[in-house]
């Protein structure tokens, strides 16, 4: 280990504490005679990364006391079916939160699935109304989405300064590279985003104070990309061939983390960094969707 002073930023052990402060709320609420706060999973088709991901979101709920409903729809589902769940969901005051998981089959509006959702059910903030609100100076998003609010999380608990900042965002998705951005306009960094098409990518990224990689590239970032003292979050997940392992595969960033953590002063692990984080935030956004429930009922 030639650099001292890295430190690893543990997605893992924050996103405990986070579910664990989330339990506790939601045991108090039950105190208090307020309901248990429910999500409901909307599956669409047999993605398998699709059908992990909602399991685990389903399992982290039950571990904090929210109740979980969820629905499977076949991958031939038409646009009228999947809206018409969205619909129920949104009248039924066990759920709290709406999930739709991401991507759907490649026949369905997406779009127009997401603007079904109830702003106050929009857990996964990704109703235009809601990423609206988050791109516009002084107005505020019911809920944040929630991969790039755990990335903005790690990013404080790690203790980097956000403000003023040169921050870059490598990928321009809507799930997480533009929200990530958005967010980080927002705390007041310089913001560079940058893409397939950006010129002398390197280059650019080792501006970086603050380097979120969301491009879906197997450690793509090597270590001579990144800027001495930078803080790194990685959210790429993306399976490699190895042999040596059980099930053929190995799971890595968009970051060359070995080479990265030589240089910089933080950096986030695949896994163990920024996954475990988006199901953490999805919990407290789902908790905070009941809080938004309790309140419009008391009106
Ligand atoms: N697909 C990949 N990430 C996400 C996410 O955060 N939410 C949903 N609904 N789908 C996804």
């Amino acid at each position: 280990m030639t650099n001292p002073t890295f430190r690893k930023i543990d997605g893992k052990a924050i996103a405990a504490e986070i579910r664990a402060e989330i339990a506790q709320k939601v045991a108090a609420r039950l105190e208090k005679g307020l309901s248990r706060p429910g999500l409901a999973t909307v599956l669409v088709g047999e993605n398998p990364a699709s059908e992990v991901y909602v399991r685990m979101k389903r399992k982290a709920c039950a571990e904090v006391g929210i109740e979980s409903f969820g629905h499977h729809l076949p991958e031939d589902a038409s646009q009228n079916q999947v809206e018409s769940l969205v619909a129920e969901l949104n009248a039924d005051p066990r759920v709290n939160g709406i999930l739709v998981q991401l991507p759907l089959p490649g026949h369905l509006d997406e779009e127009k699935v997401l603007q079904t959702i109830s702003i106050e059910k929009d857990v996964d903030g990704f109703h235009p109304i809601n990423i609206g609100r988050l791109a516009q100076k002084g107005r505020e998003p019911l809920f944040v989405p929630c991969t790039p609010y755990g990335c903005m999380v790690l990013l404080e608990r790690a203790g980097a300064q956000i403000e003023g900042a040169n921050a870059v965002v490598l990928g321009r998705s809507n799930i997480v590279g533009m929200p990530a951005a958005l967010l980080l306009i927002e705390r007041n960094a310089t913001v560079t985003v940058c893409h397939s098409r950006t010129r002398n990518l390197p280059e650019v990224v080792r501006r970086a104070d603050i380097l979120i990689a969301a491009v879906g590239r197997p450690e793509m970032v090597r270590g001579d990309w990144v800027k001495p003292g930078a803080y790194v979050i990685d959210v790429g997940i993306n399976r490699v061939e190895d042999p040596t392992r059980k099930r053929g595969y190995r799971l890595v960033g968009d970051v060359a983390y070995e080479e990265v953590k030589e240089v910089a002063r933080a950096a986030t692990p695949v896994p163990g960094g920024v996954g475990p984080m988006t199901i953490a935030m999805l919990l407290q956004n789902t908790l905070r969707a009941a809080e938004i429930a309790d309140a419009n009922e008391n009106l």
